[in-house]
């Protein structure tokens, strides 16, 4: 089997949080502009970038079974192979073994690297087969193309990495320490993405909250600076941001949901589990009452705040008592949607090697048991807003003539009738609440 020459198209699958699919665009805007074309829907592309997850368990395992299919799914008749490059963490943490153990992959990028993958498709088309997971110290971000097109919500990534060491968590082994990007560059980019069609745009961060720069009158800012010098731009409707960290949630941050009309009354605040000494174990470094009372907070100025949180269930040594605790939490708040996760044992984090594992049959018991509180929640949120009226930013068709589907102010997915367009915000009556979104019909059209 030979190595395509030059790809002709590509496909980039990503995997994961919603700083890969920022960093999946971001390559496939490079391959563009190396004249390279997305593979048409259906068809095999020359290039296929796997853009990796390394979170959870069998993230890496995933890899090796789509590297297979793509092989064995490939018939071109001039006998050429897919030419593929695994990105992402899992390359990140795994790039070595990736190579050894899979010779179809000719290129291994991490996350800090992807910058350079023109190049190494050059390389890869002369027939080398390259790996690159250096975490330079010359960020990325300015060798990457400018932004040309943009749907109505986009993704812009302001932080990337963690040094909160979180002993279950391998994001600060993979995507490196903390780094900031600069504001004018985000400003910049912001005013792209609006140029391009963007009505909202979500700050993404590892700890996007522990964001800081330089704003134009050489002040250091935080998020609520950077928020607030967003919200200038006329025709940007919407901010977001995720993920938050609790210990960098500042007072700043907190008055900005109560004075930034354009800030979205939604948080999504992980608090991982409902009981101290778990939290010590896991090195959250909060405990239940700050966290808590970081949400009064939040609530005093922004009453209609929507909450959400990641938990996980079964870190080691976690007893049925200290679970109860995550379930006592779950019932204060009255979260408007979660994610929760078994624990995974991730090689390298100093939870692995913790005594006490938690057998895999009281995990599932446990992630049942939260999801079904969480869900429950959930659909007494979306419950509540029925008979009443709400913003919809429109971001695609529906099945049906007439049918819209969008997000209300409180990241809520919803499906309506009327006579709108995608990137419009029109103005909408709930009629239905199911747990996942809902139903609604438009009754005008707000003047944006
Ligand atoms: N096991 C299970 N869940 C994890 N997360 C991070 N690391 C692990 C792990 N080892 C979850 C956390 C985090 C989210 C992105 O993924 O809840 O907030
Ligand atoms: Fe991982 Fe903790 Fe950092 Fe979040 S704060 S990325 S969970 S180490």
């Amino acid at each position: 089997m030979q190595t395509t020459a030059t790809p002709r198209t590509y496909r980039v699958k990503s995997f994961g949080c919603q700083m890969n699919v920022y960093d999946g665009d971001r390559m496939a805007e490079l391959l563009a502009e190396q004249g390279i074309t997305a593979a048409p829907e259906g068809e095999e592309a020359d290039l296929v970038v796997l853009n990796t997850c390394h979170i959870r368990e069998k993230a890496a395992e995933k890899v090796y079974s789509d590297i297979g299919r793509l092989v064995k799914n490939w018939d071109r008749e001039d006998g050429s192979a897919p030419m593929i490059a695994v990105a992402g963490c899992v390359a990140q943490a795994e790039g070595e073994e990736i190579m050894a153990r899979a010779p179809a992959v000719t290129m291994v990028v991490g996350p800090q690297a992807y910058h350079r993958l023109p190049e190494m498709v050059r390389a890869a088309s002369a027939g080398e087969r390259v790996t690159d997971t250096d975490m330079p110290a010359e960020t990325k971000f300015d060798a990457l193309p400018r932004r040309k097109r943009s749907g109505p919500t986009a993704f812009l990534t302001v932080q990337e990495g963690c040094d909160k060491f979180c002993t279950y968590c391998v994001v600060p082994y993979t995507r490196g320490a903390e780094v900031s990007r600069p504001y004018s560059a985000l400003i910049d980019e912001a005013k792209l993405l609006v140029e391009a069609g963007a009505r909202e745009i979500t700050l993404l961060g590892q700890n996007v909250n522990a964001w800081t720069g330089e704003n134009a009158k050489g002040q250091t800012v935080g998020l609520d600076g950077l928020a607030r010098e967003l919200a200038a731009i006329p025709e940007l409707a919407r901010i977001r941001y995720t993920t938050s960290h609790p210990n960098d949630m500042t007072q700043g941050l907190i008055d900005a949901h109560g004075e930034n009309a354009k800030l979205m009354p939604f948080l999504h605040l992980p608090v991982q589990a409902g009981n101290d000494r778990v939290l010590k174990a896991m090195n959250r470094s909060h405990t239940v009452e700050s966290y808590l009372k970081i949400l009064d907070r939040v609530r005093a100025v922004r009453p209609d705040i929507a909450l959400s949180g990641d938990f996980i269930v079964g870190f080691p040594g976690e007893t049925d008592a200290e679970f109860e605790d995550t379930l006592k939490l779950v019932d204060a708040v009255g979260y408007a949607q979660c994610f929760s996760f078994k624990y995974s044992p991730r090689p390298g984090t100093p939870a692995a090697t913790m005594g006490d594992q938690v057998s895999a049959a009281v995990m599932d018991e446990r992630l049942q048991r939260l999801q079904s509180a969480l869900n429950r929640d959930q659909l007494a949120f979306n419950a509540a807003t029925v008979g009443k009226t709400c913003d919809v930013l429109v971001e695609r068709k529906g099945k049906h003539a007439g049918q819209w589907l969008g997000k209300s102010p409180w990241l809520q997915s919803v499906h309506f009738t009327g006579e709108a367009q995608v990137g419009q915000i029109v103005r909408v009556e709930v009629t239905s609440a199911g747990p996942n979104s809902l139903g609604a019909v438009q009754i005008g059209m707000m003047a944006a």
